[in-house]
């Protein structure tokens, strides 16, 4: 397995006068490689529902009684379901609202070469995803996870729109075929109905530029990478072109904010930019107004002045609640807690819909994986539990675009 997944050295970058950007940008690097790994190399099994003794929902008024009288039992925090049988008769939550623009996903299990994901397990989690959001992306493709997500949406039949990502690394043509012919199976079996999106590339100019001791998207070096994703871009727009779709899917990529360069913003159709204030040491409070600059000076004002206009979106945005470590409990400004993640939530998520902001939430889930492979923050930026119990946190209520 190619490993492209490296932290990316604080110290390679952060010149120049915008220091905190530089720096925040690096460290935002580092989260967004380890973000970006759970799309390629997925995610160890997280052991959801081992006799975890948590709420169990009490169903008020079931009309229709199955064998199981109160609905398939749930040890763990998921919907319950009327008919056990039926993944779209699950009892709605009152403390969710449809209030996310769009939510960053992948299946817990999606790594290969230990795939252990599965449709169960996926169907859970959409379940709830559809009571915070319409909108969800996916890293990659690898371990059928685009399939699983659309058998899911079938099953679960809840509104949501799906960008599917195809996660290529640089010089290894064959794990972007290997995705690219995922997608397309599933395109081909699902249809396109619930398909906003095909996100090729993911930091993918960040792994180029780093692992060649480059920093800038469009120098040379840049150049070369750009050559090769933009290959890619446009050999699944081939593939689209020959599957006859009855509508036209954009095509995109996601990369670090600092990291597209022109020739590949002029290839897509749109862009999805990570974006963290907790790496830019900014306070809690200050959090959302600077994702909301850094956004548009870094990537929406550039995308508007080229030919193609790209649509850009926020990629990931969010607020740990905790840090496995005392180094990383604060960021010089603000502590990694629940309560300035509901700051950070207060302050962002309405806003950002009313003023058209389009962003993936980052994330559903606190991932064990990476509090142990990483410490510090990077495995508790979930507003979910691992065990999908809401954190002590009050969900936004407006209703999101
Ligand atoms: C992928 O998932 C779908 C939906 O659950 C299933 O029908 C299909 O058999 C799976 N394919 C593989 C190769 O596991
Ligand atoms: C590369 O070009 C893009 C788009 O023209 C621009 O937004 C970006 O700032 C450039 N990157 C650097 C590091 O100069
Ligand atoms: C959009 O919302 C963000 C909060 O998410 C805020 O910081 C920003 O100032 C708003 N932008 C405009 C143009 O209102
Ligand atoms: C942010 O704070 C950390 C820890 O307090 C510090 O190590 C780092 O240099 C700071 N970064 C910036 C961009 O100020």
């Amino acid at each position: 397995m190619n490993q492209n997944y490296q932290y990316v050295n604080s110290s390679s970058t952060g010149l120049g006068a915008a220091i905190e950007k530089n720096a925040a940008r690096s460290r935002r690097s580092k989260l967004i490689v380890l973000a970006s790994v759970i799309g390629l190399l997925g995610i160890i099994g997280i052991a959801v529902g081992v006799g975890v003794s948590v709420s169990q929902r009490n169903k008020s008024s079931s009309s229709s009684s199955s064998s199981s009288p109160g609905g398939s039992s749930n040890s763990d925090n998921t919907p319950k379901q009327t008919d056990p049988n039926d993944p779209s008769s699950f009892v709605k939550d009152s403390r969710f609202h449809k209030a996310f623009y769009g939510m960053a996903y992948t299946p817990e299990g999606s790594l290969l070469p230990d795939c252990g994901n599965s449709l169960d397990s996926v169907i859970k989690d959409i379940q709830i995803l559809s009571q915070l959001t319409s909108r969800v992306r996916l890293y990659g493709a690898d371990c059928n996870q685009t399939a699983l997500v659309l058998e899911a949406i079938k099953q679960t039949k809840v509104d949501m729109q799906v960008y599917v990502g195809n996660y290529p690394v640089p010089n290894d043509d064959g794990v972007y075929t290997r995705q690219r012919d995922i997608i397309r199976d599933a395109i081909t079996t699902y249809g396109t109905d619930h398909i906003a999106g095909i996100t090729v590339g993911n930091e993918f100019m960040l792994n180029y530029l780093t692992s060649n001791g480059a920093t800038d998207p469009n120098g040379s070096v840049g150049a070369q990478g750009a050559a090769m994703l933009v290959r890619y871009i446009k050999d699944t727009r081939d593939m689209l072109a020959s599957m006859n779709l009855p509508k036209t899917i954009p095509v995109g990529n996601s990369d670090a904010g600092s990291f597209f360069s022109t020739e590949v913003l002029s290839n897509i159709d749109y862009g999805l930019s990570n974006v963290h204030a907790w790496f830019a040491n900014t306070t809690a409070n200050d959090a959302a107004g600077w994702v909301s600059n850094f956004f548009q000076e870094t990537n929406v004002q550039p995308a508007s002045l080229l030919p193609n206009n790209p649509k850009m979106y926020i990629a990931e945005t969010g607020w740990p609640s905790k840090s496995s470590d005392v180094a990383n409990a604060n960021n010089g400004a603000s502590d990694a807690s629940e309560a300035n993640l509901q700051i950070f939530l207060d302050t962002f998520v309405c806003q950002a819909n009313a003023n058209g902001t389009a962003y993936f939430y980052f994330e559903l889930f606190d991932e064990e994986w990476k509090d142990k492979q990483y410490g510090g923050v990077e495995g508790w930026w979930g507003l979910f539990n691992k065990d999908r119990s809401l954190k002590n946190i009050k969900l936004p209520t407006c209703t999101a675009p």
